[in-house]
């Protein structure tokens, strides 16, 4: 029987409350479908950590997360941290250090999720954003000349490689084969740019898009402008079936995306390292949520799908498949407990306890 060794990094604020609920729920279905083990590890990585060791994660901490099968984060973000170290010394050196380079988010609409677009029915919205997550606007390199003077300049480049274009891309084309195949999708990709505007890397990956999509004659395959991409995907997301986007448009998009089918308290996100040689992460999209942290209201389907995605990665898919229809039963369910933000009265806690109890 396999054992699946689970590093947790809960994090911070509301990461302590959401994330012991997706354990609850894994743990359950676990118990009620057996046929694996959860081997789980929580690690205190947050900014607890940082305020007593100057730092977020022991100076090995990248070495150590090796040796897991998968990672669920919940989030970070603390007063006493500035923001982009936070950030910088968790997620973004996991995406990193251990090449998750394929950053998936899949919005769907539930029924009894709140959807801010008006005559969208669940069941009509329904698709991925694949992000590129580990070069693009995000590769951290540039600097600042004549820093504090007037004549201070700022520069900030992009990196864009053959082979990092190459393999999102691809992987958008694979996905969207995939849910062809398993009848939830349209077999359509669409390629997130903007070379009209940005001559040089954004003509670069629309050209990688071209080679590519010859070897995906079975894909209906095109591209839309960034902008235009973000207004699609308000007036009639609908069209969308899978959609593939550099660093910094695949993270404005999601938000949007996140936002259209019931905002924060749902939104999961898998930072995958598709060659499996280092683990994959799972979180969240929230942050900490200082503003409701310790009130115990946070909602913590966002860490549930999140922790679905993590099973469902490690090919326990029937059991992944078992969370999302517990989730769905309970957000149908007119009666069924609801967080605050999703218009109802119940704590993090009944949400957990209630989906375990629905598997
Ligand atoms: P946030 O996602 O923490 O909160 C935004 C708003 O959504 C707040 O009003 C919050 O109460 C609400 N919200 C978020 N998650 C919710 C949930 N599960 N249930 C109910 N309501 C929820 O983003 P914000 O306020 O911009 O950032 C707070 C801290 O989190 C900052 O330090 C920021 O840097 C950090 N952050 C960390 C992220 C991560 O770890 N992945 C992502 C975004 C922000
Ligand atoms: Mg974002």
């Amino acid at each position: 029987m396999a054992t699946y060794k689970i590093a947790v990094m809960a994090g911070d604020g509301i990461g302590n409350e959401t994330i012991p609920e997706a354990l609850k729920v894994l743990e359950a279905a676990r118990k009620k479908f057996g046929g694996f083990e959860l081997a789980c590890t929580e690690l205190p990585w947050n900014s607890d950590f940082y305020v007593k060791h100057g730092r977020m994660m022991p100076e090995d901490g990248i070495q150590q997360l090796k040796a897991y099968d998968a990672i669920l984060f919940g989030a970070v973000g603390d007063a006493r941290v500035p923001e982009h170290v936070s950030v910088a010394q968790t997620i973004l050196a996991m995406r990193r250090g251990l090449d998750q380079w394929a950053n998936i988010r899949p919005a769907r609409l539930l029924p009894g999720a709140p959807c801010p677009l008006k005559d969208k029915q669940p069941g009509q919205i329904d698709f991925v954003v694949v992000r590129e997550n580990t070069e693009g606007e995000y590769a951290d390199v540039g600097g600042n000349v004549f820093a504090g003077t007037e004549n201070e300049i700022s520069v900030q480049s992009a990196v864009f490689t053959r082979r990092g274009c190459e393999r999102i891309i691809r992987y958008g084309f694979d996905l969207a084969r995939k849910r062809k195949a398993s009848g939830v999708g349209k077999g359509q990709l669409i390629s997130v740019s903007k070379h009209n505007a940005q001559r040089h890397s954004q003509v670069f990956w629309h050209r990688v898009f071209e080679e590519v999509r010859e070897q995906y004659p079975d894909i209906e395959s095109r591209f839309l402008y960034v902008d235009a991409a973000c207004m699609d995907m308000v007036r009639k997301p609908e069209t969308f079936d899978v959609l593939v986007a550099s660093n910094l448009f695949g993270d404005i998009l999601t938000d949007l995306a996140g936002v259209v089918v019931g905002g924060l308290g749902i939104a999961p996100s898998a930072n995958l390292n598709p060659d499996r040689v280092a683990p994959s992460m799972f979180e969240p999209v929230h942050g900490s949520a200082p503003d409701i942290a310790g009130k115990g209201i946070a909602n913590p389907l966002g860490s549930v799908m999140a922790g679905a995605m993590m099973l469902d990665f490690l090919g326990q898919d029937r059991v992944a498949q078992a969370i999302v229809k517990s989730v769905e039963s309970v957000l149908s369910d007119p009666k069924g407990p609801k967080t605050p933000d999703f218009g109802g009265k119940a704590k993090t806690r009944e949400i957990g306890d209630e989906l375990a109890r629905r598997l």
